[in-house]
């Protein structure tokens, strides 16, 4: 390829940092594409388009510039579609204005989030269409903007401008898919296809977002090598396993393991904690440890363990595992200290086991970057024993900030934690779904904690490990590739 004319990539999403983000989403729209760009060598120029949520960042907010309107069209509505832009480091974001859709006050969570996406999606293409930035590839990410493709297979179809584009579907979660009931109204009248082009929607009776994109876009990725293998099984699949094994076999499935933004995530810089540390001198770490105590309220002591959890609370990140042995792990000489929203359900639990155990356990319920970090940078030991995880990210902040992480091996975090019994081993880890197993493995992190020498060595080679995005922006640009090769 000539780098004195680069081919084009556009990420399409529904979130990213620091303009607003729900998770690891977002962190990943907010990094990726730099890595992509970097790595690219001139080969591709790297493009972002993003819905403007009236939540976006104020430092943002002024530095977009407002470049024109256009109408998207779908079924009988005419929408309002305003174009903002904002350039940093060579990466254009567009953002799609239309407060109708996206002035609220959270990103999903809306009876009507069906014909929110469908308009972003749609929109993005008409975007590309009146800037006259046709890109070589799109690449699309979880089920909201899962429509782009099924709209280029069908509306778009015998647009000329748009014959060689290629997209890829990167899968995020596939619990979450897009399913709504299949009927005219919303295959004709939200999504303004005809009835004939359903069947690219339709799975099991249903519209399903996600499937569509699968069978639309010419490659599907999703976040790890581990998860690109369980998403076959049926208890991993969330009943999508007919149309995983029909890519799979069409040679279209492809699992990459997600990075960290390095810079985004520095103990020796990062701004939010109490005292700045790196893998040479990290005795400000327990400083960090001590304030957050105090901070927290918990008794102010460095010789007390500190476990970490930072995790959006629902059912697969594995907090039944953590509910059956919680009143038994408490009784050791140790701090929990939980950060995360999410069911209701879990979030009384915890609140519960706060009152009763208020000098060892601390619940946070919020999404709050700077606490966070906080937690990361304080905790010794940081636990995530997830039912299912895509790739996680919280495994890899937690090494850099030299907390050893506690994990389930079950996909990204299969591929980015081995036990310390092993080869290489940077963690913690246990296999079964089975509390008492986690409790054990625990227990003897517990008592590993005991032993100075060998817990400094241990944090050394944790945070050591190299979770940055180097690998895996390469294998990526090795995707982009093959793809304009088909
Ligand atoms: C989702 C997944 C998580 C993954 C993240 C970024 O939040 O649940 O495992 O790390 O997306 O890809």
């Amino acid at each position: 390829m000539n780098s004195q004319n680069p081919k084009k990539i556009f990420f399409v999403a529904s979130e990213a940092q620091p303009f607003f983000a729900s998770g690891g989403l977002g962190e990943v729209i907010g990094s990726l594409p730099k890595r992509i760009l970097k790595n690219a060598k001139g080969e591709f120029s790297v493009s972002v388009i993003l819905p403007l949520y009236a939540k976006i960042n104020q430092a943002y907010q002024n530095k977009l510039v407002y470049l024109a309107s256009t109408t998207t069209k779908l079924s009988w509505r005419n929408q309002y579609c305003g174009i903002f832009k904002y350039e940093e480091n060579n990466i254009k974001y567009y953002f799609i204005d239309n407060e109708y859709y996206f002035k609220r006050d959270n990103l999903y969570g809306y009876f009507d989030d069906a014909e929110r996406f469908a308009f972003f999606s749609k929109a993005a293409i008409d975007v590309m269409l009146y800037l006259n930035e046709i890109p070589d590839i799109i690449h699309i990410h979880d089920w909201q903007t899962g429509m782009l493709p099924v709209y280029l297979r069908t509306l778009y179809y015998h647009n000329e401008k748009l014959q060689h584009v290629k997209t890829i579907f990167t899968i995020h979660n596939i619990e979450y898919q897009g399913i709504y009931n299949y009927d005219q109204d919303i295959i004709e009248d939200v999504f303004g296809l005809s009835m004939n082009d359903g069947y690219l929607l339709e799975y099991q009776g249903h519209v399903n977002i996600m499937k569509g994109a699968m069978e639309a876009s010419n490659l599907v990725s999703t976040v790890s090598p581990t998860y690109a293998e369980e998403i076959l099984q049926k208890e991993f699949a969330h009943n999508l396993e007919y149309e995983t094994k029909r890519i799979k076999d069409e040679g279209k499935l492809r699992g990459i393991l997600n990075g960290i933004d390095k810079v985004f995530y520095n103990p020796s810089k990062d701004k939010a904690l109490f005292a700045n540390y790196d893998k040479k001198n990290f005795l400000n770490k327990t400083q960090n440890k001590l304030e957050l105590q105090a901070m927290l309220n918990l008794p102010v002591d460095a010789n007390i363990p500190m476990i970490g959890m930072v995790s959006r609370l629902v059912a697969h990140k594995g907090l039944d595992l953590v509910k059956d042995i919680f009143a038994n792990l408490l009784q050791e000489k140790i701090q929990i200290v939980i950060l995360g929203t999410g069911d209701t359900y879990y979030e009384d639990y915890f609140k519960d086991l706060e009152d009763r155990y208020y000098n060892k356990l601390r619940v946070i319920i919020a999404f709050n970057q700077d606490l966070s970090r906080k937690i990361y940078a304080s905790s010794d030991l940081f636990l995530m024993p997830s039912k299912s995880e895509p790739c996680g990210l919280s495994q890899m902040i937690a090494s850099r900030y030299g907390a050893i992480p506690v994990v389930r091996t079950t996909g990204g975090l299969k591929d980015s934690i081995k036990d310390f019994t092993l080869e290489n081993g940077n963690g913690y880890t246990f296999e079964g779904l089975d509390a008492k197993e986690m409790l054990e493995v625990i227990k003897k992190a517990l008592n590993d904690y005991n032993n100075k020498d060998l817990w400094q060595k241990q944090v050394e080679t944790v945070m050591n490990k190299d979770f940055g995005w180097s690998t895996s922006a390469k294998e990526y640009l090795k995707m982009y590739e093959e793809i304009l090769e088909k």
